[in-house]
């Protein structure tokens, strides 16, 4: 299939097109290297499929480039582009994720309505649900608590209006608190590999007992991969770990591969955040033959030794920059 993979360059948008294309899909990768974090980062995660002969980079704003550059025979999309972050959806930057999160995807609805797509998956978050605890499942009253899960929340509603007015095969998958090689660096298990690996004091907000359904991201691209190949459409399933743990219980598996305990500092819980998210997954298992499966500890530990070869490659590419002559620098403008 020809897919449109949208924020291509981002965590799970370079994980998911790297699977396709090792599956023998063809991917259209749009990405507009947004400035939320480094585009250093986002180029080495496509550093693995950008010379791939069934790639294609598009680098463009999907909020206003003309659409038609993507679309043209594309069979289907993986809808990943948008500006993510609970905890920065707060006042000004509302702005921002109105454009990205919800602008963005009417407007790939709208283009793409006409055609006769297999799929178009939409990457959904937990933050939908709000201040629940317990297992959530995809029949509960939805009341997010951060404007980004407002704007997730908006998108899914556009996808069904565009399924039930357009049979559009739209299917919203509700991710729960992914992590693994790539991981955003404002994501905790970046952040907490960062501040133990440099022996720094590492930052909880709340006291650390929140819980949360991790859910590792090779297991989030089996099921936006099986996703493409079934028929399910006009659905809203929750995508979790099934590893529920509390953020202390995981900052120990990492500072067992570090060898020390690290030191902690706990600030005030973050307007957003909330205590526990777990995923129902009935659903998910009634519709997909896997759920997600791989343990904290084994998850846990192939980020852990991305983040040392990522860091090793920043610091190599540091010290060539400081290893040239004056004349050779670039200027900062
Ligand atoms: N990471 C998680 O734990 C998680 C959990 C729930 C849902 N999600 C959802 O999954 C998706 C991917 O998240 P991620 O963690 O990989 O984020 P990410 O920021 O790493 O990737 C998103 C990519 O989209 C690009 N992008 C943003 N706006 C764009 C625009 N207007 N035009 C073109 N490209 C644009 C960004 O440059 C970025 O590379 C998002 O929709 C997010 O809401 C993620």
């Amino acid at each position: 299939m020809k897919i449109l993979v949208t924020g291509c360059a981002g965590f799970i948008g370079s994980n998911i097109s790297e699977r396709l294309l090792k599956l023998g899909h063809e991917v259209i990768g749009v990405d507009n290297f947004d400035v939320y974090y480094s585009r250093s980062q986002k180029e080495k995660n496509l550093l693995p499929i950008l010379l791939h002969p069934h790639f294609r980079l598009v680098e463009d704003n999907l909020a206003t480039m003309p659409l038609i550059k993507v679309i043209k025979g594309i069979n289907a999309v993986v809808h990943l582009a948008a500006q993510p972050g609970v905890r920065n959806s707060w006042g000004a930057s509302f702005q921002k994720y109105v454009t990205n999160n919800l602008l963005v995807t009417q407007r790939l609805l709208e283009e793409t309505k006409g055609y006769r797509l297999k799929k178009f998956v939409y990457a959904s978050s937990s933050s939908v649900y709000g201040q629940i605890t317990g297992k959530l499942n995809e029949e509960m009253k939805l009341q997010p608590k951060s404007p980004y899960g407002v704007t997730k929340l908006a998108a899914e509603h556009l996808c069904d209006l565009y399924h039930h007015e357009y049979k559009m095969p739209t299917l919203s998958l509700r991710f729960f608190s992914v992590y693994g090689p790539k991981q955003r660096p404002d994501m905790a298990f970046h952040k907490f590999c960062h501040a133990i690996s440099n022996e720094l004091p590492l930052t909880i907000y709340g006291n650390g007992q929140q819980i949360r359904d991790f859910t590792f991201v090779d297991d989030v691209t089996d099921i936006v991969v099986e996703a493409l190949g079934n028929d399910l459409c006009g659905e809203t399933i929750n995508v979790g770990g099934g590893t529920a743990c509390t953020l202390l219980d995981a900052i120990a598996i990492l500072e067992g591969f570090y060898g020390k305990p690290s030191m902690k500092t706990f600030l005030e819980r973050q307007k957003g955040d909330v205590e526990s998210t777990q995923a129902d997954t009935a659903k998910l298992e009634k519709f997909f033959s896997k759920k997600p499966s791989t343990s904290l500890i084994d998850g846990l530990a192939l980020e852990w030794k991305w983040f040392h070869e990522f860091l090793n490659a920043e610091n190599q590419e540091q010290a060539i920059k400081n290893d040239r002559p004056d004349s050779q620098r670039q200027k900062p403008s």
